[in-house]
């Protein structure tokens, strides 16, 4: 492990987080107060859990997060958390809103596996985010915030764009917390239209 990796990934377990993406999402929060109480906030690919228990405790009790992945966060235990295993490409987006109805934040932090061939990569990346988009267009609340991690890469500027349709203001953030070497990036698109 890098030295990079030991600060966060010590820091992480310090701190009793489930995991070291938790300090993207908390800088990406402390720049634009991402969250209230008493919210509904979507966590696409929130295993193994971090982003999810930063939100709890960020919305409290009164609030709910639910969470999707192919795999379960079995360490996240919370009475308003709510995991759906399924695979995001092809859950029925319709079915998902009449299960949990609007959402006021949705993140998605969802990563493919990676090959290690950049174009495929990027690609696949890209899909997912489009995908979140998706989600985000059908069962986000008007005002609602969406962030989205993308790869800085082919069709960038595209999906950088069609996140500007959909929401009045869009920020690119790149958290200290990312390896200097990644392309990774999150896109927010605030106050959906
Ligand atoms: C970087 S991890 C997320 C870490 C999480 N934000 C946290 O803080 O614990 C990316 C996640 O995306 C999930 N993922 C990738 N493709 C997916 C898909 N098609 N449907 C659902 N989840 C997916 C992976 O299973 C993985 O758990």
């Amino acid at each position: 492990m890098n030295k990079w990796a030991d600060y966060y990934t010590n820091r992480a377990k310090k701190e009793n987080w489930l995991a070291r993406s938790i300090f993207k999402l908390q800088e990406i929060d402390k720049k634009i107060n991402l969250f209230s109480p008493g919210i509904k906030v979507l966590d696409l690919g929130c295993y193994p859990g971090s982003w999810s228990q930063y939100a709890l405790k960020r919305i409290g009790k009164k609030g709910a997060v639910t969470g999707i992945d192919l795999f379960e966060p079995k360490r996240l235990k919370a009475e308003n958390f709510y995991f759906i295993k399924a695979d995001v490409l092809i859950l029925d987006i319709e079915e998902l809103k009449s299960h949990i109805g609007i959402q006021d934040v949705i993140l998605s932090d969802m990563a493919p596996k990676t090959t290690g061939n950049s174009i495929t990569d990027v690609a696949r990346s890209l899909e997912l985010s489009y995908r979140a988009l998706e989600i985000a267009s059908q069962i986000l609340k008007k005002d609602g915030h969406f962030v989205c991690k993308v790869f800085e890469g082919e069709g960038f500027g595209e999906f950088k764009n069609a996140v500007s349709c959909l929401f009045k203001k869009t920020k690119l953030i790149r958290p200290k917390s990312i390896r200097k070497k990644s392309r990774e990036i999150y896109i927010v698109g605030l106050n959906k239209k």
